[in-house]
């Protein structure tokens, strides 16, 4: 079914908490009403589909069309050791890792207690603690608007990549509905505890002896550690990338920091990633405020709304505040992982 409300309040549809409203909020629960779905957003001058709108901000109210997907089923199609999931797109990602892991079936673990739904979790190829969406997704279901039809991508032509895959490319947006994803877990023992946190909490045990709902758990409690919770902090969890740098740019920032240590990851490409949090850290961020919005304490890469007041220009000003700290001091320049509508 199609439901169509004019003139809706957007609070509950975005995790920064905003109060903007839409001109008409449209949501279906079946890849088949998407065309008529499109029709009826026609009317609008424009519009956008979300998920559960944690990764967005709201910089004004939308004079459009919000979208979005009510289905959340789950199919499974067993194999030998693997199992193939066609899960819909408006699934709760944190849902799906939960299912998933409980039934002793391995992927997903790592991506446990990330806000969002899984077509928006493909899209931005969400990822946390060495695991990405991309790396399960074996074929994607979305509807293209230029063609008025449902194509299949296989994983090798999402272009998955930091944060980011074909769907999101600059050509492409708005182009395509990601409704349905198949993603392939196993039944075997695969855990992926490399990154340094999660190898701390296993230290010792023998890899094959874990299960990936213990995984899931370590994973939540890490998270519970360091970042907001999302029910009760709006934010949008990280708000900025982590730049991904040449070389020279990175000893350059080495120069820069005076004795400190710089953290960073080497990258298959010759380039190096620097942790944007350890960027906004030295510059005294860290659980600063600018205004109602405030840098988290246990993680300075997150700006949140902690008491519900901050309007779309306090998030963007404290940005803007950031970004030119990091700027000034370091030279490198910051980009929001988050999407402004
Ligand atoms: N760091 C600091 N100060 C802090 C926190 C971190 O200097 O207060 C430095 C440390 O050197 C630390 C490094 O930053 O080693 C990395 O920190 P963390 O492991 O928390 O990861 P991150 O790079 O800051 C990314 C993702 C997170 C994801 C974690 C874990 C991005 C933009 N963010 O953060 O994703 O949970 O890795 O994999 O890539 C999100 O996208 O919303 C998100 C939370």
């Amino acid at each position: 079914m199609v439901s169509t409300i004019d003139n809706y309040d957007l609070s509950e549809h975005n995790t920064f908490g905003m109060k903007v409203r839409c001109a008409r909020f449209l949501e279906y629960d079946r890849p088949q009403e998407i065309p008529e779905v499109l029709r009826l957003a026609a009317e609008l001058p424009r519009h956008i589909h979300i998920g559960s709108g944690s990764n967005l901000l709201f910089t004004q109210d939308y004079d459009g069309a919000v979208l979005h997907c009510r289905a959340k089923g789950i199919k499974y199609m067993d194999m030998i050791d693997r199992v193939n999931l066609v899960v819909d797109a408006g699934m709760k990602l944190d849902d799906l890792v939960r299912i998933t892991t409980d039934q002793g079936l391995w992927g997903l673990e790592n991506l446990a207690s990330i806000p969002g739904e899984v077509g928006a979790a493909v899209v931005q190829n969400a990822g946390a603690y060495g695991a990405e969406m991309g790396y399960r997704a074996m074929d994607v279901h979305a509807f293209d608007k230029q063609l008025g039809d449902t194509l299949y991508f296989p994983q090798w032509d999402c272009d998955f990549g930091y944060r980011t895959s074909m769907f999101k490319a600059p050509e492409n947006k708005g182009r395509y509905i990601v409704h349905t994803v198949e993603l392939l877990v196993y039944k075997f023992p695969c855990p992926n505890i490399e990154y340094p946190a999660l190898k701390k909490v296993f230290e010792g045990r023998d890899p094959k002896s874990l299960t990936p709902a213990e995984v899931r758990d370590a994973v939540a409690a890490i998270r519970r550690d360091k970042l907001p919770d999302p029910a009760v902090v709006p934010s949008a969890g990280s708000y900025f990338k982590n730049p991904v740098v040449d070389r020279e740019v990175y000893d350059r920032v080495v120069a820069a920091a005076s004795g400190l240590t710089l953290p960073h990851y080497d990258m298959e490409n010759g380039k190096v990633k620097i942790p944007a949090a350890w960027l906004i850290e030295q510059c005294g961020w860290k659980g600063k405020s600018l205004g109602p919005a405030t840098v988290w304490h246990n993680q300075p890469l997150v700006i949140t709304n902690p008491d519900r007041k901050a309007q779309p220009a306090d998030i963007i000003a404290l940005e803007r505040a950031i970004a030119a700290s990091v700027l000034e001091r370091f030279g490198i320049e910051l980009t929001p992982e988050v999407e402004k509508v």
